[in-house]
């Protein structure tokens, strides 16, 4: 075998699905992972290039954040300030604040200035080790607003060391333009919007809010196809509010991910079963709404449904941006193991996104994206807050 660029020795590995027993070493050539042994293993003629000693050290792939809305306009936290007097997320919503008040706020601000708000909260995120992050539109709702919150997030993966998945989420709310015509919305969602951000490669795939604040499922269906018709891919938020039977309509459709699912059933988790769709859970939304009813997560794991865990930033439900304190929510509030919420931020997060064959598992052939931390036991990175902290991220192979 030829010589590797940089190996790291004495690792304490978590390859994104479990941990190892035993120490071992990661070979990293050519920005992929090349080889990875037992240090008992390992042949001396590799030790070569740069040699890294973890000395224990936990070595994880670099985190995915499968789920964010990190592109936005204005802040809600007079929202926050409402919902403590005892307004809730609908009346907020129904009474044209939350999701509409952002998308003034974004509608209003220029491509820079939007790309200025964006970047502490993307490099926020970087700071704890996410490599991989997807962004979505959604607060413009027309087709210059949602190209031109996209052309943002695609700006941001072009100028820092981070993968940027994009989303279009023109099916988010109903902009007041369309007040009493959601039917005439979801035909420019799907006649106008989704065609451009294709025509453009602006949009790696397709979401919708399905809900009633939203969109009912024969509307969000009408999305799935016109997202299919263009090569895209699939995502909903499904089931956060209430149960409509929109996460197994975007499963049948061939979802990637359904997203939220507080109110999934089993016949829906049976659906996700079948189709191979992952749930992701969000933890910041829920425990920013102070949600009482917590996602299937035994019938998910009953079925074998992986679960991706994603922070959902947002300025309404989840102004949180960070994903190492979902891991430790996903544990305390949804009762996920630790090594489940690991996996829901590697393995399971890019599967959610489709990109499981180049990213999210520490594996021969895959993309090196890593970070190494300053802890020898992966169940601390849920355990503690704040601490262990990031010794090293890695990005193809290169530190960044
Ligand atoms: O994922 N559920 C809908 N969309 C976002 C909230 C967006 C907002 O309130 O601004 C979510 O929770
Ligand atoms: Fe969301």
């Amino acid at each position: 075998m030829s010589q590797p660029d940089r190996l790291w020795i004495n690792v304490t590995l978590f390859d994104g699905l479990s941990a190892a027993a035993e120490p071992m070493a990661v070979a990293v050539k050519n920005g992929l992972i090349e080889r990875v042994c037992p240090m008992s293993e390992l042949p001396a003629a590799e030790r070569a290039g740069e040699i890294i000693d973890a000395q224990g050290r936990v070595l994880t792939p670099g985190l995915v954040d499968c789920h964010t809305h990190l592109v936005f306009g204005g802040s809600r936290a007079g929202e926050f300030e409402a919902r403590l007097e005892g307004k809730s997320y609908e009346e907020i919503a129904r009474a044209g604040g939350g999701i509409i008040s952002t998308v003034r706020a974004t509608r209003a601000a220029s491509e820079d200035e939007l790309y200025q708000a964006a970047l502490p909260r993307l490099e926020a995120l970087m700071a704890e080790g996410v490599t991989t992050v997807e962004i979505k539109s959604g607060y413009g709702l027309t087709v210059e607003d949602e190209l031109k919150m996209l052309r943002v997030a695609r700006r941001l993966g072009r100028e820092r060391p981070v993968r940027v998945v994009t989303t279009l989420l023109g099916a988010h709310a109903l902009p007041p333009e369309y007040k009493d015509d959601a039917d005439g919305y979801i035909e420019l969602v799907c006649n106008r919007m989704i065609p451009a951000a294709a025509a453009e490669g602006l949009a790696d795939g397709v979401d919708v809010f399905c809900e009633g604040i939203g969109f009912s499922v024969a509307q969000c269906q009408r999305v799935y196809a016109a997202a299919k018709a263009h090569g895209l891919a699939i995502k909903g938020h499904t089931e956060q509010l209430s149960n409509l039977g929109g996460s197994a309509a975007a499963a049948r459709a061939g979802a990637l991910s359904v997203d939220h699912i507080e109110y999934l059933d089993e016949a829906g988790v049976q659906a996700l079963a079948e189709a191979g769709t992952v749930a992701t859970l969000l933890p910041g939304a829920f425990y920013i709404l102070r949600e009482t009813q917590v996602p299937p997560v035994e019938l998910l794991r009953r079925h074998g449904v992986p679960m991706a865990l994603a922070t959902d930033a947002n300025p309404g439900t989840s102004p949180i941006f960070s994903l190492r304190l979902m891991l430790n929510m996903a544990c305390t509030l949804f009762r996920l193991t630790p090594q489940e919420a690991l996996s829901g931020v590697t393995a399971h997060g890019a599967q959610a996104l489709g990109l499981q064959q180049q990213i999210g598992r520490i594996a021969p052939g895959l993309r090196a994206d890593l970070c190494l931390w300053n802890t020898s036991n992966p169940a601390e990175l849920a355990y503690s807050v704040g601490l262990p902290t990031l010794n090293q991220r890695m990005v193809a192979g290169e530190p960044a």
